[in-house]
């Protein structure tokens, strides 16, 4: 029987992306608060490199940055004997239930997802049909583990929608086979903007490299690229909507020294940006060196990230199959 605890602990479920290093947005955004989630949760969180090959790469550099957004998700705080921690494409239930899944969604609601829209103008010499059918195996990875929550940012809002109705659509056909997922609420993380023009999001695509800061940074470049951002002429350290980019510093240095403005602003009164920068800088760098420590730990340690990464994908395989095997039987597969 299930202890008072499980009854109410919920099920967390995120897959990031193996398409490069996340960036302190990301971190301050949102993996900050993973640790009190897989606290609270249970969570289950993968790599999802199935979906990485809707961009070309080479496979070397897929399987570097797979196994490098897998450390980095152990280094973040996922304990991988609590939760699952594993790689998409190590669960061979996810191909297989996009594919059923595929023939549950109509082309017309799949051709509305923004993101595909943007990405076939983006990537305009390889309009592949995964770009396309992206979101079906999005669904696939949620909905088979009986996700209750899923922390989402707003570019994957949609693809979260699409899954709950698909699924509703699925469950309206043959009865209470999937759990409907739900967004996940938690502690809002700050929203962080590109250091070089702090009118947009802090991005790890974003080309020009003195934008955003990487988790894996070293500290030198950390600090070069903080004393570089864009601020103003006034040399002032306040917050306001007219001074977008102090206003980004200032919400990075709350994030991490846990001041707020106006604790921040009394703080640098009467001083320069100069002062304010290198405050900022060694911030980060303090805030992101047992991050970066853990991280290197982990990478070096190849035996302990497979031994991981076998157990993560063996616990994620058995739920999955439940699923899966459900699916398949209400559809009228022959069972034998
Ligand atoms: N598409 C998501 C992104 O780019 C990654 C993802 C894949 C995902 N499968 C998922 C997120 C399932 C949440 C749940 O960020």
């Amino acid at each position: 029987m299930d202890t008072p605890n499980n009854e109410t602990k919920k099920t967390v479920l995120s897959f990031v992306q193996a398409s490069g290093t996340p960036t302190l947005g990301n971190y301050l955004g949102a993996f900050k608060n993973w640790h009190d989630m897989a606290a609270e949760n249970d969570c289950i969180f993968g790599v999802a490199d199935l979906h990485a090959i809707t961009v070309r790469s080479e496979p070397k550099d897929l399987r570097r940055r797979s196994v490098e957004m897998y450390a980095m998700l152990l280094a973040l705080g996922l304990d991988p004997e609590k939760n699952i921690v594993f790689l998409q494409s190590h669960v061979a239930e996810h191909s297989q239930l996009a594919w059923v899944l595929n023939c549950y969604t109509q082309f017309g609601e799949a051709s509305r997802m923004t993101q595909f829209k943007d990405k076939s103008q983006r990537h305009a010499d390889n309009v592949n049909v995964g770009l396309f059918t992206y979101p079906i195996l999005m669904a696939a990875d949620i909905l088979l583990y009986g996700a209750d929550q899923v922390p989402v940012g707003d570019d994957q809002k949609q693809h979260l929608e699409l899954a709950r109705d698909v699924a509703e659509r699925f469950n309206g056909l043959y009865g209470e086979v999937f759990r409907i997922p739900q967004p996940y609420i938690g502690k809002k993380g700050a929203k962080i903007l590109s250091l070089q023009e702090p009118e947009k999001k802090m991005s790890k695509s974003d080309p020009n490299q003195k934008a955003f800061i990487s988790l894996t940074d070293p500290t030198d470049v950390m600090v070069k690229k903080i004393k570089s951002a864009v601020t103003d002429s006034e040399a002032v350290v306040r917050y306001s909507p007219d001074k977008p980019g102090v206003s980004n510093l200032m919400t990075i240095y709350s994030c991490c020294t846990g001041k707020d403005f106006a604790a921040i602003e009394a703080e640098f009164a009467g001083r320069g940006y100069g002062d304010f920068k290198a405050a900022v800088a060694e911030a980060v760098a303090e805030e992101l060196r047992p991050l970066r420590d853990e991280y290197e730990h982990i990478l070096a340690d190849k035996a302990y990230i497979e031994k991981c990464a076998a157990e993560g994908a063996q616990k994620a395989a058995y739920l999955a199959r439940k699923t899966l095997r459900k699916v398949m039987k209400k559809v009228g597969f022959y069972q034998i």
